[in-house]
């Protein structure tokens, strides 16, 4: 999608639409007002007679008749001034261009950057918006959809001084949102197609595109590094795991690096310890937390920012077979810690333990991991925030921000010592599952033993990998989730 920045009198672009932000409580919003005046009053009969009423996320579609130069107008409610934020508005922007997904538009206009006050914020939250919420994954259909991609946007901004402070907010924004459009991708690939092998691969040609060091552990040398947690969980799958180390050096040798980890479960079928049959297709996303960490090496590096970063994705597909990993079992993992397994769909941890034990070597600042540890996090969360575990206020506090300015919320769990309880083993240093109760605590208790005294955080993205019907600019499927906050949050190291 290519992004222009102009100024001038909106009403004079031809276009194919324009679109426009109503609050509620309207004022005395100049445009609207001429608007409405070149529609003959069309738009103050349509707040008369409820139809539109400027309420949140609301679109509706005009086409002008030739009584202006772009062809229709595409309307979208920014709900109460007074409860306007950069989220309400990325979301309106969202939901706008799902509409014009739907109507086929491929060029477009607008203006909803001057709502946001046509900062930088503001500006990103447009660009984001309208890009996330056009996304589609389409290429295994073999007849082509519909519906035409947007090509170009065209934001038009109050003065013409303003203008390359927004190309330079909006190229920012493509790049983010690129990755973010990656992260889809690869959480949308089938589970027959993304195997641990195809994200290896995929974090390679990333890393050659843009600079990054990239390095493969296979098999042998997972082994012969003593990582059993991953190895077990590979065992039943005839798809070999992969442990991927993705490098960038933004900041100069010598500065400790943040490490960033994340689960690559590229199917989860539960292993030995079987998943119910319904709706087992969807859990090809568990994998969203690796796919968070090589789309974010990527922006990183696109941006420059000056951060050393480190990528780790454990990668494995979780299947029952003769050769798999059962309960009952004893694995002693990188750490040497030994883990009792009474339940082989609790493998997400046990690909984790291994990577963040590896992450020790770097003497990361800090180690963040994104993963879609525990059906609990969906139960308590729902898809409104992703939760946030830690043993290090500051940095749970940072990255809490970070969910705050980009929409990725997170909201904190307690990680007290008595959760432990439930991981004890008769047998061995801890169990790798605690049972039903407070499911996400003890999978990340579980978790922080392996994270020594390193500032640490877990992030578990269950809830919020996967949007199940589609709103404003997450369209249903994988979400990207986490691409945002860490380059987010990154920007601030
Ligand atoms: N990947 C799942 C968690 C999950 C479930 C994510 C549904 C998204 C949607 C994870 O590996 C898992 O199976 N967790 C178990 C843990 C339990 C065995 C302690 C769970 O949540 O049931
Ligand atoms: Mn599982
Ligand atoms: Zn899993």
């Amino acid at each position: 999608m290519q992004i222009k920045v102009f100024s001038g009198d909106p009403l004079e672009f031809a276009t194919q639409a324009l679109v426009v932000g109503c609050f509620e409580d309207i004022g005395d919003d100049k445009l609207v007002g001429r608007l409405d005046k070149s529609l003959h009053g069309a738009l103050a009969s349509l707040r008369n007679r409820k139809e539109f009423t400027g309420k949140h996320n609301k679109v509706i579609e005009l086409k002008t008749l030739g009584n202006v130069p772009a062809e229709r107008v595409v309307l979208v409610g920014l709900g109460k001034r007074k409860e306007f934020t950069h989220e309400r508005l990325r979301q309106a922007a969202g939901a706008a261009a799902r509409a014009l997904k739907a109507s086929g538009v491929s060029i477009c206009h607008t203006v909803l950057n001057q709502q946001g006050g046509d900062n930088s914020a503001g500006i990103r939250a447009v660009v984001e918006g309208i890009n996330l919420g056009t996304y589609s994954f389409d290429i295994y259909r073999t007849s082509p959809r519909e519906v035409t991609d947007l090509a170009e946007l065209t934001l038009l901004v109050e003065s013409r001084s303003q203008i390359k402070a927004a190309e330079e907010s909006s190229s920012e924004s493509r790049i983010v949102c690129g990755s973010v459009r990656l992260a889809r991708d690869l959480v949308s690939h089938p589970g027959n197609i993304a195997t641990p092998s195809f994200l290896a691969e995929q974090a390679i040609s990333v890393s050659n595109r843009n600079g990054l060091t990239c390095h493969v552990i296979d098999c042998d040398e997972i082994e012969r590094l003593g990582m059993n947690g991953l190895l077990h969980v590979g065992k039943g799958s005839i798809q070999a795991p992969r442990f991927i180390i993705m490098e960038y050096n933004g900041a100069g040798s010598g500065i400790r690096p943040v490490v960033i980890v994340g689960k690559g479960i590229t199917f989860d079928s539960g292993g030995i310890s079987l998943k119910p049959r319904e709706g087992m297709e969807r859990i090809k996303d568990d994998m969203a937390g690796a796919a968070s960490v090589i789309a974010a090496m990527q922006a990183v590096a696109t941006l420059r920012l000056k951060v050393n970063l480190v990528g780790l994705v454990p990668a494995a597909e979780n299947m029952p077979d003769g050769r798999a990993y059962k309960p009952g079992d004893v694995v002693k993992t990188m750490s040497g810690k030994t883990v009792e397994i009474n339940n082989t769909d609790a493998e997400g941890r046990m690909v984790l333990c291994d990577a963040l034990h590896y992450a020790q070597r770097y003497k990361p600042k800090a180690i963040i991991d994104l993963a879609t540890l525990t059906g609990a996090c969906l139960v308590a969360l729902g898809a409104e925030a992703s939760g946030i575990m830690g043993n290090d206020p500051i940095l749970t506090r940072a990255l809490k921000m970070a969910g705050e300015a980009t929409g990725e919320r997170l909201w904190e769990l307690p990680l007290w010592d008595e959760y432990g309880e439930a991981m004890k083993s008769d047998i061995a240093d801890m169990k790798n599952s605690g049972g039903s109760h407070a499911g996400t605590v003890t999978a990340a208790w579980f978790l922080k033993q392996f994270v020594g005294k390193t500032r640490w955080a877990h992030i578990d993205i269950a809830g919020t990998a996967w949007e199940e019907k589609g709103r404003h600019y997450l369209p249903k499927g994988a979400t990207g989730v986490g691409v945002r906050l860490l380059v987010e949050y990154l920007k601030g190291v």
